[in-house]
């Protein structure tokens, strides 16, 4: 364990982390405040219905965005000690507050005019689309005022006591900072959006959805010791140490160049190790083909997906089990994939070629899934791809974990890799010079500067 991660005191970073989360969810907010404007024109430019059960989702995001992650708790106590700090910003804290209850109420009538407008197709439109536009704007000046002004008075006024008892004066389960349940049902929702969000909007444009989810596991699962790896001459990975427990999500991170994929390369089999050893529950992968690690467990999805662009969706999937033949159970999987990426299932007679970044990284990760992996390597998933499918993907890589496999993610995205990892690792031109928990390296000084742009 190095030591930077451990220095800092805990009360320090739960303030920053607090901090750090009001403004992701803004930012996420401001997202799908983009989203319904892009859906709002298209309603009165070209004449399209609105889609019903995506601008609920929508609103129910709203709601359950202000009502519970973020509001009554967050802010309101947040509100409250920022008054008594600073007197001259209570008038525009209350205006705020009040926001928040007309909020609610402009929720209700926006989802009746909805329901209105598509009865009442297309003279019901004008009404609907009028206090849609306001209920936005209204939104985006409360995030503005927030960000602009209350969180910065907020981190320069309130003290770690302040933020800790902001923290503590919440019920644990429904904790909007920290707890997971809420936040469970927001990406839930979220993930709803992203599904029915046309694909000219960014989403991936399903028609129906339904899903799965299962259970998971724990202890050493690959040990990395002292590896060196080269390409003829040039050295690129120096006496690296990494050891991922079953069941985990570890994180590296590290600059474009830094030996990250070389270092996946390595754990498959595809690049030849110098030095060091790589094991692979206890054993020694030093003599094993690339193939038998697949069969083994241990599935790589590639750098820029690499999906077979001539062929079919359906024969893609059908790839990532060629160490398994074409039984019966290849088939369940399949069936299993059309499951977890309903979107696949929509475009299974497609070339891959045909799909969008986004979706053709869903298919490399179906693909990858289809060799039954215990450990999945993931090389930088959300390369390319827009805000919207990258939180998505992130979302599946969570998921993916609570069936209990275990995930090493290379990401040069690192707030978000990081954000959701259990440990993580920063490699520097091929050596390990960080490691810790997710959350220790997120406020460690160094990464923020180097890697957070913070
Ligand atoms: N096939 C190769 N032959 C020679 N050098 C390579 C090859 N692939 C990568 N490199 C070099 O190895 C270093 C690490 O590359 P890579 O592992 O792709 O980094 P990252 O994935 O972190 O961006 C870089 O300097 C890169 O130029
Ligand atoms: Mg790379």
């Amino acid at each position: 364990m190095s030591e930077q991660t451990t220095e800092m005191a805990p009360a320090q970073s739960r303030s920053e982390q607090a901090v750090r989360i009001i403004v992701h969810e803004h930012q996420a907010l401001w997202r799908v405040l983009d989203l319904l404007d892009q859906l709002l024109s298209d309603m009165n430019l070209n004449d399209q219905r609105p889609d019903e059960r995506l601008l609920t989702t929508i609103f129910d995001y709203i709601e359950h965005f202000s009502q519970r992650v973020h509001s009554t708790p967050t802010d309101i106590e947040l509100y409250k000690r920022l008054s008594e700090k600073s007197p001259e910003t209570a008038p525009l804290l209350e205006k705020l507050a009040r926001g928040y209850v007309v909020g609610h109420e402009k929720l209700v009538e926006l989802r009746e005019l909805l329901a209105e407008c598509e009865k009442r197709w297309p003279e019901g439109r004008e009404e609907f689309s009028h206090a849609l536009a306001r209920f936005t704007e209204a939104l985006r000046k409360h995030i503005r005022k927030e960000e602009g002004v209350v969180i910065p008075r907020a981190r320069k006024l309130l003290t770690e006591e302040d933020w800790q008892q902001i923290i503590e004066a919440r019920d644990v389960e429904n904790d909007p900072l920290f707890g997971e349940r809420v936040r469970e049902e927001f990406r839930e929702l979220r993930h709803q959006i992203v599904s029915y969000t046309p694909e000219k909007f960014g989403g991936l444009g399903l028609k129906h959805a339904d899903r799965v989810t299962a259970p998971h596991a724990e202890e050493e699962m690959l040990s990395i010791k002292g590896l060196v790896t080269s390409y003829g001459q040039i050295e690129v990975l120096h006496d690296v140490d990494i050891r991922i427990n079953s069941g985990e999500i570890v994180s590296l991170v590290g600059a474009n160049g830094a030996g990250k994929s070389t270092l996946l390369m390595t754990i498959s089999g595809l690049q030849p190790v110098d030095r060091g050893s790589i094991s692979f529950e206890g054993k020694d992968l030093g003599k094993i083909s690339t193939d038998r690690r697949v069969a083994q467990g241990i599935v790589q999805v590639p750098e820029g997906r690499q999906v077979f662009k001539d062929l079919s969706v359906h024969d893609n999937l059908l790839m990532g089990a060629y160490t398994r033949g074409r039984t019966s159970e290849v088939m369940d999987d399949i069936e299993r994939m059309y499951t977890r990426f309903p979107i696949l299932r929509q475009k299974h007679h497609n070339l891959a070629g045909e799909l969008s970044g986004g979706q053709q990284q869903m298919l490399a990760m179906g693909r990858a899934l289809m060799a039954r992996p215990r450990l999945l390597l993931l090389d930088e998933p959300s390369m390319g791809l827009a805000p919207l499918i990258v939180e998505e993907i992130f979302n599946i890589v969570k998921e993916l974990k609570k069936e209990g496999i275990t995930i090493f993610l290379v990401e040069q995205n690192a707030s978000q890799a990081l954000a959701l990892a259990d440990r993580g690792y920063v490699l520097e031109t091929g050596k390990v010079v960080i490691e810790g928990t997710g959350r220790e390296l997120l406020s460690n000084e160094k990464v923020r500067e180097a890697y957070l742009g913070m």
